[in-house]
């Protein structure tokens, strides 16, 4: 039996490597990582990140071909193939702070593959990377003394959090990036045929390494391009009128642009798009592309003008003073059916509203440990309750952050009886039946569209 090692057990590793044991199970597939809570987590019920399917996924090969450890140097050891999905944050300090990737738990990982191999290796890079990291990568693992051969592919990972188990199983694309000698193109096809064990053939696309490196940065940059297209509308909209709901279904139907991405929010969170369009505009300045550069980075301050316009607008609609109001924000998360809130729009949002004296009431079905992490220098003045019943009461509004389905079917004449009068609901998400609402008795403020108001009538 081969050893397939998987390195980094968080959001990609875990779910990525569980579904591999599952459809491979002539391989053992191990995942290690350096904090010992989340394998703990693994090797439990208690799953360290929750995602639909997962756990059930994990349960079917836990124990088979899938296990979790923190013995890294013996199943480096014993590996015939590594992934390697370690966190790759946006650098927060020396050069490129604020912008590059950090690359210090990539590197680490690379010079303990070093220490540890005893054996011919395929070095799998599923963590997004700059373009040309697996050069590095190389050359750190080449250095080794024992004159050990390693061959790095690139395969990054698009998945997205909230559907991963259905995107690993049935993935748009699987990209494989490999150097084109001899033992490069070999290592590649080792890969196609693991993945040919459940992906059709023709979705997997093999290319030249830098290729599928730029390739993953560039479909995140695209996907919040329009999430960052479609919000840019939404003030507009507002204003004069038109309805963005309308606006993005016309533009939708044309099918060079597709329906994809044009529902409007409260701005994009999540651990990837800002990072990964940072990390891509830092590239373009250091290649000198100032306007490429700056091009991209308008993705970014347009995502960051969305959330502080939802703030500001709930201030202006409430007599322009939240102090000592009680408004209830209902989700966290950064999207529904996941409890990650890295970079979630609702950090700044609760933050704002804090600052302006409102006292901050959170729920959210799955995200209130991280909600709680999130905002621990603010905590004392914050409320989280999970019963959107309970964040309600004695509210002067409720604020919708996350698309939670559950909040599309409350009793919604029950929480306006509850709640402090006049009552108002800003919808982040337009999930809400904006009409029926105001016919219950609320101020009703979607995006993109005309609020809809008792007052001045
Ligand atoms: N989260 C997503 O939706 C998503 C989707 C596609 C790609 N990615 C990319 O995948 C990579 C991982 O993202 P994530 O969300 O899974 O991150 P994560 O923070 O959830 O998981 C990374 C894990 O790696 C572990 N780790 C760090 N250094 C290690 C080392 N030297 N040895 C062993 N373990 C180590 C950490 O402890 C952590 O558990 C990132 O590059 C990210 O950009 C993420």
């Amino acid at each position: 039996m081969k050893n397939i090692l998987g390195i980094g057990a968080g959001y990609v590793g875990g779910p990525t490597m569980a579904m591999i044991a599952k459809k491979c199970p002539e391989y053992r597939v191990v995942v290690v990582d350096i904090n010992p809570q989340r394998i703990v987590a693994w090797n439990s019920d208690q799953l360290p990140i929750y995602e639909p399917g997962l756990l059930e996924l994990v349960q079917s090969a836990r124990g088979k071909n899938l296990f979790f450890s923190t013995d890294i140097p013996k199943h480096i050891a014993e590996a015939d193939i590594i992934f390697v999905s370690v966190n790759t944050p946006t650098k927060t300090f020396g050069l490129g702070a604020g912008k590059a990737a950090d690359l210090q738990y990539w590197e680490k990982t690379a010079r303990e593959i070093v220490k540890y191999s005893k054996t011919p290796k395929i070095i799998v890079e599923k963590s997004t990377v700059p373009v040309q990291t697996a050069l590095a990568m190389q050359r750190i693992l080449d250095a080794n003394e024992a004159g050990i051969h390693f061959d790095v592919l690139s395969n990054p990972e698009f998945l997205a959090e909230g559907t991963a188990i259905r995107d690993l199983e049935y993935p748009d694309r699987v990209l494989i990036g490999s150097h084109e000698t001899e033992s490069g193109l070999k290592a590649r096809d080792v890969l196609v045929n693991l993945y040919a064990n459940w992906v059709p053939r023709e979705k997997i696309l093999a290319t030249n390494v830098w290729s599928s490196e730029m390739s993953k940065l560039a479909a995140n940059a695209f996907l919040a391009q329009r999430i960052s297209s479609i919000n840019s509308l939404t003030p507009f909209c507002e204003i004069t009128g038109a309805n963005i709901e309308e606006v993005g279904k016309a533009i939708g139907m044309d099918s060079r642009i597709g329906h994809y991405f044009l529902k409007p929010s409260v701005g994009f969170g999540g651990s990837c798009f800002k990072k990964d369009i940072l990390n891509l505009v830092y590239l373009c300045e250091y290649h000198g592309l100032k306007e490429v550069a700056t091009y991209w980075e308008q993705v970014v301050l347009m995502n960051e003008y969305q959330r502080t316009r939802f703030t500001r607008r709930i201030l202006s609609a409430m007599f322009n003073t939240v102090a000592g109001k009680r408004i209830a924000l209902f989700g966290f998360a950064f999207k529904a059916n996941t409890g990650d809130t890295r970079e979630s729009s609702a950090i700044r949002i609760a933050q704002e509203l804090w600052q302006e004296h409102a006292k901050v009431v959170i729920t959210d079905p799955k995200a209130l440990d991280n909600a709680r992490i999130d905002l621990k220098d603010i905590l004392a003045d914050i409320v989280l309750e999970p019963d959107p019943y309970q964040a309600a009461r004695g509210s002067h509004a409720i604020a919708i952050i996350t698309e939670w389905d559950e909040y599309r079917t409350l009793d919604y004449a029950k929480l306006y009886q509850s709640m402090e009068k006049p009552a108002f609901i800003f919808d982040g998400r337009n999930i809400l039946k904006h009409r029926a609402l105001y016919d219950i008795g609320f101020n009703v403020y979607p995006l993109g569209k005309p609020p809809l108001i008792h007052f001045g009538k």
